[in-house]
């Protein structure tokens, strides 16, 4: 009662009283000319296995550097069981992958994307030797300071071009935010409790929790799909793998049982082009997410208890929803994040690909 009397006064005395500043998120030290590298790394083909797929084949910068797609796309005859999440200040995380198996350096991450065999099915010997077939490449290596291409060069490349995808243009930043975006905020902050997790400039706290959100049938109704994801479970030594139908979530790293279908929480910032949302994209829309938390979040025996229906107004909604958006900045569409195509030679990858055939 005392906090509903408190908020009551805040509003009554204006939104600034109670909303936080924002923080725009600064941008991040990185080697320019590796970066650069990264940044042609990061649009070619020849980075998988059978050169069909390039990273920004699921992390597309039109889609803050997701892929559009409930469950992503994967390597060829394979298919994947998460969500592709956006690059957008990925250099910022704590802790990467839906689950937070990777934690340390977002090289790491490079390296899983490159040689998982549902993702790129790339062996790193090989793709070292392609890209010294390239004299692209081997200027880029030395203008950055590398003598020749080498894997362990081009994952530090591929993290410095990631490092300098940082969001830029929000509202929440520029102070252009709509009397609705603003009362949104409030809502966010107090009543319904969301900065409890989505905390900071990147509106995470980077931490697993359990939502309470349903499993996406699609994994186990694809074949494709599945034995990917019982090629993870056995490769994460969860028991019974063959057998399992949810997503454990952190779970497949702690092994504690209190862990199970927990999921890190994601950012915030860039919503407008990563729907759909979850690590599994089973909610398609900013309207429907505000409902499911209106609802209390999904059913769980494992939910986190701040999770609890809050008998939303239509208009707090629709409030809640301004202001998530407001948080979207600039598209990435833009010569810094995107390789032309006219600088790469395809008729080699044309040759590679005919050769292979
Ligand atoms: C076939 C689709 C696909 C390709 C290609 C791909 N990714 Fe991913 N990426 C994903 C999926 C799916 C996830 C989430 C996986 C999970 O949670 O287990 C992910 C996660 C990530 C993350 C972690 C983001 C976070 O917030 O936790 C980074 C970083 C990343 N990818 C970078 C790259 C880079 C760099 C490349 C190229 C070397 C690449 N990806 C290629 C689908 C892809
Ligand atoms: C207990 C911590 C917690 C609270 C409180 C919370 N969230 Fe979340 N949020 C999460 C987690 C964890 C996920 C990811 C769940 C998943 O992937 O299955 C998430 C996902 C989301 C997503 C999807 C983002 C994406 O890119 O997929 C949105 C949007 C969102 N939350 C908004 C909100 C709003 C609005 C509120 C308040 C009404 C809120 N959250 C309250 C932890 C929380």
């Amino acid at each position: 009662m005392i906090r509903t009397l408190t908020v009551l006064g805040a509003m009554l005395a204006g939104t600034a009283a109670l909303a936080q500043d924002s923080v725009p998120i600064q941008p991040m030290d990185v080697n320019a000319a590796r970066a650069e590298l990264g940044k042609r790394m990061f649009y070619d083909t020849r980075l998988s296995g059978d050169t069909t797929l390039a990273c920004a084949s699921c992390h597309s910068p039109e889609m803050a550097f997701t892929d559009g797609e409930a469950l992503s796309q994967a390597y060829t005859g394979a298919g994947h069981f998460r969500n592709s999440p956006t690059l957008a200040n990925v250099g910022y995380r704590d802790a990467w992958l839906h689950d937070g198996r990777l934690g340390t350096n977002l090289n790491d991450v490079a390296r899983e994307m490159i040689t998982e065999t549902y993702l790129m099915n790339m062996d790193m010997r090989i793709m070292q030797e392609r890209m010294k077939q390239d004299p692209k490449y081997v200027e880029m290596f030395a203008a950055a300071g590398m003598s020749e291409p080498s894997n362990g060069g081009a994952r530090n490349a591929l993290m410095d071009f990631m490092k300098t995808i940082v969001s830029r243009g929000a509202p929440i930043d520029s102070g252009e935010m709509s009397d609705a975006a603003k009362r949104g905020q409030l809502v966010f902050e107090d009543r319904a409790n969301c900065a409890s997790c989505h905390s900071g400039p990147r509106y995470t706290d980077d931490q697993p929790h359990n939502t309470g959100v349903g499993d996406n049938p699609d994994i186990w109704a694809d074949p494709a799909r599945h034995s990917a994801f019982v090629t993870y479970g056995k490769f994460m030594g969860v028991e019974n793998y063959m057998a399992l139908r949810e997503d454990l979530g952190a779970y497949i790293r702690t092994h504690r049982d209190e862990t199970k279908r927990s999921f890190l929480t994601p950012t915030l910032r860039e919503l407008t082009y990563t729907a759909p949302y979850m690590h599994n994209g089973t909610i398609g829309t900013l309207e429907e997410v505000v409902e499911f938390y209106d609802a209390g979040g999904g059913d769980d025996s494992l939910k986190d208890a701040r999770l609890q229906p809050l008998g939303l107004t239509r208009g707090e909604k629709a409030d809640l929803v301004a202001f998530l958006k407001a948080l979207s900045g600039e598209t990435f569409d833009i010569d810094a994040y995107v390789w032309r195509e006219d600088d790469f030679d395809y008729e080699l990858i044309e040759d590679w690909r005919n050769a292979k055939n």
